[in-house]
């Protein structure tokens, strides 16, 4: 099982859209194994987004992350990170394609609704930045069997 950070960015708590955006990771059969809502300081933004750091759009990117609270969500299922940067769709919400969360929702560029790890080792680093241990649980989820077949031993 992997697990992926997602942060439902300030726009997103701003239009009303954080139920609507979460139940689509549920209804696809992912769990959520840490959830908080909070404010992204100035140093936490920079640390997150420091890949980006030189570029033109760096600076308004920091002010975008920090303007207003986010929700920060751990999500865990099986190829979780690839399967939710698909349903985020791709990063302007003008070329999004419908059906994803960017492409149903989002016309901006930078104000694009959601952030999803994009590889194993960014999921892992962005969850120890927004997560403390004992924020994460770990608890079996009812329905697990039905979400996966189990039946011969592997998740499948
Ligand atoms: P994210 O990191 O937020 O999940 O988004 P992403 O991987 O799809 O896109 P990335 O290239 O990492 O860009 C990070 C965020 O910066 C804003 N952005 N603005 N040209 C621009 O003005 C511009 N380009 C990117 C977006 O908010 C993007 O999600
Ligand atoms: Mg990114």
């Amino acid at each position: 099982m992997e697990k992926t950070l997602i942060i439902l960015k300030p726009d997103a708590i701003q239009r009303r859209f954080v139920g609507k955006i979460i139940s689509r990771f549920e209804e696809k059969g992912f769990q959520i194994v840490g959830m908080k809502m909070m404010l992204i300081s100035e140093s936490m933004a920079r640390k997150h987004y420091a890949s980006h750091e030189g570029k033109a759009f760096f600076e308004p990117l920091v002010k975008y992350t920090t303007s207003s609270p986010v929700v920060v969500i751990a999500v865990q299922g099986k190829n979780v990170i690839e399967m939710v940067r698909k349903m985020m769709g791709a990063t302007f919400g003008s070329k999004a394609e419908p059906g994803t969360i960017r492409g149903d929702y989002a016309v901006s560029n930078r104000f694009n609704l959601i952030h999803g790890s994009d590889s194993p080792s960014s999921a892992e680093k962005e969850i120890d930045t927004f997560f403390t241990r004992e924020e994460l649980l770990d608890y079996q989820q009812i329905d697990f069997s039905w979400v996966y077949d189990v039946s011969e031993g592997d998740v499948v």
